[in-house]
């Protein structure tokens, strides 16, 4: 009840929340048992959850009673923030070593993964198994925290029945409490910001990168660590490229997935969703400028994303391609030009699967 007392709180501050939601949720925290119960009388309508007003979860669990559940939800925060600590490449069992960087989840997804277009994962639970682009089929809960793992991380897959894994699903389905399975998110992953159409200027990219970003990752945009090298403690200000960044297969080599995250996340303690600080021109080119560095090439991954090419997002730098265009443009814009042509190439394929007597399945969008 103190979480639905919570929300209205909020509410009756001005902020937006479904009143349906609103209404359901009540119930679903009146008893957990209803929970099940609610979601099965959901209307065929997408329920929405806005995450912009949606109350944060306590990130404080010092305070949850201490039962076998709760640990785990504990040690999946645990394993979230410190990531380095438990299955970096530093830690002292080889076996251990599942990630390939010393960077946290919580390094992108920012505050435990509660803050709206920082990533967040709430009601993340709620919508898995779902259909996936880039694997080109419908995965669980533990395939998309994997894809975290082998792409964002560099490194290697988490079994599913091992204890990481099932703390860190327990730490995102406590994140997702109250929200019903299927809703229809809003404030999810990054914010979807229109870029400026041209290319990115890698050369003001540099400016802003000196003037915005060096002061906490690094000139050299190699992040500084908590403590030393074999340490195992991760970073103060995770780095942006170079060997202990994430991979050339992550959406963070992206230019349109890190400018949308840098525009309403960057500067660090600035830019808020509702307030970004950077201009999105400022935003745009500093983006290129940071993909334009290296780090952990990913080739074998980079081979198995997107194996439909029809679904692959207009800023993934590694072709083939459905369209004419190189990947260079592919991987700083401009994009229009880019996003026409492929949903010409869509269409097409679609009309000529249709005309085979095929059932018309379109390739799915993004
Ligand atoms: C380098 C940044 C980065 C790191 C590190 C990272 N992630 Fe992610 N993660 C992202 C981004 C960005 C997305 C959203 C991508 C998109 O647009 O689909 C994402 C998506 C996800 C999703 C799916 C969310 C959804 O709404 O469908 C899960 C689950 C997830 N990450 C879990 C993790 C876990 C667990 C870790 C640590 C083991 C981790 N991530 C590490 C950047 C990162
Ligand atoms: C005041 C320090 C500070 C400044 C300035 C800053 N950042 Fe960050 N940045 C952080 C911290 C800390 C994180 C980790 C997220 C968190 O803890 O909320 C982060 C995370 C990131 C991430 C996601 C993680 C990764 O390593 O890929 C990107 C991308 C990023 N910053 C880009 C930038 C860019 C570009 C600028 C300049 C426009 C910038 N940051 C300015 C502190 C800063």
């Amino acid at each position: 009840m103190k979480l639905s007392t919570k929300l209205v709180g909020r509410k009756e501050r001005g902020l937006v929340a479904g009143v349906t939601v609103l209404a359901l949720l009540t119930s679903i925290w009146a008893g957990g048992a209803m929970a099940a119960d609610a979601a099965a009388v959901l209307p065929a309508e997408r329920l929405i959850v806005d995450l912009r007003a949606w109350p944060t979860p306590n990130t404080d669990l010092s305070k949850l009673p201490n039962n076998e559940k709760n640990r785990l939800i504990k040690f999946g925060q645990a394993v979230f923030t410190h990531t380095s600590e438990y299955l970096g490449p530093e830690v002292r069992d080889p076996s251990k070593r599942y990630a390939g960087t010393n960077m946290s989840c919580s390094n992108c997804h920012r505050a435990g993964a509660t803050l709206p277009y920082a990533a967040p994962l709430i009601g993340t639970s709620s919508v898995y198994p779902q259909f996936s682009p880039r694997f080109g089929k419908t995965v669980t809960l533990e395939n998309r925290i994997n894809l975290c793992f082998t792409h964002s991380l560099a490194g290697r897959e988490v079994p599913d029945d091992s204890n990481e894994m099932k703390a860190l699903v327990a730490y995102i389905e406590y994140l997702s409490r109250g929200v019903p399975r299927g809703a229809k998110i809003i404030g999810e992953k990054e914010m979807v910001v229109e870029e400026p159409k041209r290319a990115a200027n890698l050369v003001r990219g540099e400016e802003v990168f000196k003037n915005q970003c060096a002061v906490c990752h690094g000139a050299d945009g190699r992040g500084k660590r908590v403590g030393t090298v074999g340490d195992r403690k991760g970073y103060t200000f995770p780095p942006l490229w170079g060997p202990d960044a994430t991979s050339e297969s992550a959406s963070m080599f992206r230019i349109l997935s890190t400018f949308q995250y840098v525009y309403v996340n960057m500067p660090f303690g600035q830019a808020t969703w509702d307030r970004p600080a950077l201009s999105k021109d400022d935003a745009y080119d500093v983006a290129g400028f940071v993909i334009s560095h290296p780090r952990q090439p990913r080739e074998g991954e980079v081979a198995k994303d997107f194996s439909n090419p029809y679904d692959k997002p207009e800023d993934f730098p590694w072709g083939p391609y459905v369209d004419s265009f190189s990947e260079t443009q592919h991987k700083y814009g401009p994009f229009d030009a880019i996003r026409a042509e492929d949903a010409a190439a869509r269409e097409k394929a679609k009309k000529e699967k249709e005309a085979k007597g095929n059932p018309a399945s379109p390739p799915a969008s993004k």
